[in-house]
């Protein structure tokens, strides 16, 4: 086992009408609000008038029409609405888009540069104001992870930062706030979640423990995704669908493992930097072409881990190693099919012309490098193609 730092600093209270507790947890920071939210789900879940109620004691500014795949100019906003006004604490309320555009403005609020320096790690982040989050969809685990992910649709640029300064002071997950997310986005959320898992899983050291501990996340999301898909309202799935996109990405699982690059992440940051699509459903289409390229690239990497992924996790069994694997990957396969997403480029809308560029971007963020299986920019634009 390495040697690890955990310190997560974010009190989640969890459960249904929890949201009672938001004025509590707001006080200790101040009563001057940025509360930050999308394109009006939280309106139509009535969350939005209960939030406003709850805050009835403090001022409370508004940053509304936060995209998915957040865009720089509403980072740019929210900081400028906080530095006009002096704001205390940003109440971010939304899917992972809104929680990670919050998580820039708070950082580029105290920072006197322009807030892309910080999005694109020129400037370190050294202070940031508080966020409490309350997440809507079970996905990305951004209420309770100290990353964020921003697009800059003028440079096709889609980055990823990090900072311990940005992690949510407090996060109130309530499940019922996820019944009215639409079966597409259940189904995305849940191959992001999935997804967070598989990469910490395929690495190329980790421990029993954690070990055991993914494989019964994975359990748990395989179980539940296609009950909250035919039931919406199942308060049950819901919630364990929202607890495990919570544990699935603050590196709870992963402790004392060797070194987790996210590859496929880094791919995919790709397909929605350049064509705005849903984060889960451009994993979804990766990952089993992923697992299929690097089988054949590297079998005496990959080849006993996807096994041994194949009986924990599935159950499956054969007497040769290699066909485990790949009976494995079909696993994989058919299960993020039958969540009822598109499953290959072509029916998000991506034709071929991009890959180059898009695999030299992916190249130049050093992930791949340095993921379980390293791979170049040949090896990108590949798994791509096979994508189509
Ligand atoms: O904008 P509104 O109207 O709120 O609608 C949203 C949006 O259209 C809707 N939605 C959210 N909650 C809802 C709801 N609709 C009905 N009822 C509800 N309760 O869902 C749509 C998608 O929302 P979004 O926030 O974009 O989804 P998600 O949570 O999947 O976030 C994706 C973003 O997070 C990044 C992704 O790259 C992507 O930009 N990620 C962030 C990570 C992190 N911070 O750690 C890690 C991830 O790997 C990921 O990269
Ligand atoms: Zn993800």
């Amino acid at each position: 086992m390495e040697n690890f730092n955990f310190c997560i600093g974010t009190n989640i209270v969890f459960g249904k009408d929890e949201i009672a507790q938001l004025p509590a947890l707001v006080k200790p920071f101040g009563c001057k609000v940025l509360l930050t939210y999308g394109g009006g789900s939280i309106k139509r879940i009535g969350l939005y008038d209960r939030v406003k109620e709850l805050l009835s004691d403090c001022e409370v500014y508004e940053l509304s029409g936060i995209a998915p795949n957040p865009k720089l100019e509403s980072v740019e906003a929210g900081a400028k609405i906080c530095k006009e006004h002096g704001i205390d604490v940003i109440v971010a309320v939304g899917g992972g888009s809104v929680i990670d555009c919050s998580k820039g403005i708070a950082a580029a609020a105290l920072y006197d540069g322009e807030p892309w320096d910080i999005i694109n790690r020129k400037a370190e982040i050294t202070q940031a104001l508080p966020i409490i989050a309350v997440p809507t969809m079970a996905a990305t685990g951004s209420e309770m992870d100290a990353g964020a992910v921003v697009s800059n649709p003028a440079t096709k640029e889609k980055v990823s930062f990090f900072s311990p300064h940005i992690l949510p002071k407090a996060s109130i997950l309530d499940p019922t706030y996820t019944f009215t997310v639409s079966a597409y986005q259940t189904a995305s959320g849940c191959a992001d979640i999935l997804s967070h898992l598989w990469e910490q899983y395929f690495v190329a050291k980790s421990t029993f423990m954690s070990d055991m501990l993914v494989e019964s996340v994975i359990k748990t999301i395989i179980h539940y995704a296609p009950i909250a898909l035919a039931e919406p309202e199942n308060y049950e799935a819901r919630a364990q669908l929202l607890w495990g996109s919570n544990i699935a990405d603050n590196a709870t699982l992963c402790n004392g493992n060797g070194l987790c690059v996210f590859g496929v992440h880094a791919m995919e940051h790709e397909l929605s930097a350049y064509y705005d699509i849903a984060h889960g459903v451009g994993l979804a289409i990766l990952t089993p072409h992923w697992m299929r390229y690097v089988l054949k690239k590297s079998p005496e990497t990959v080849t006993a881990r996807f096994a041994h992924y194949g009986r924990a996790v599935w159950g499956l069994e054969d007497a040769d190693e290699t066909a485990l694997a790949q009976k494995a990957i079909q696993a994989t396969d058919d299960f993020l099919h039958s969540l009822n997403i598109p499953m290959t480029l072509k029916e998000v809308g991506i034709g071929e012309e991009h890959f180059k560029e898009m695999a030299a971007h992916c190249v130049a963020t050093e992930q791949t490098a340095y993921s379980w299986v390293p791979l170049d920019e040949n090896d990108v634009e590949s798994i791509f193609k096979m994508c189509l």
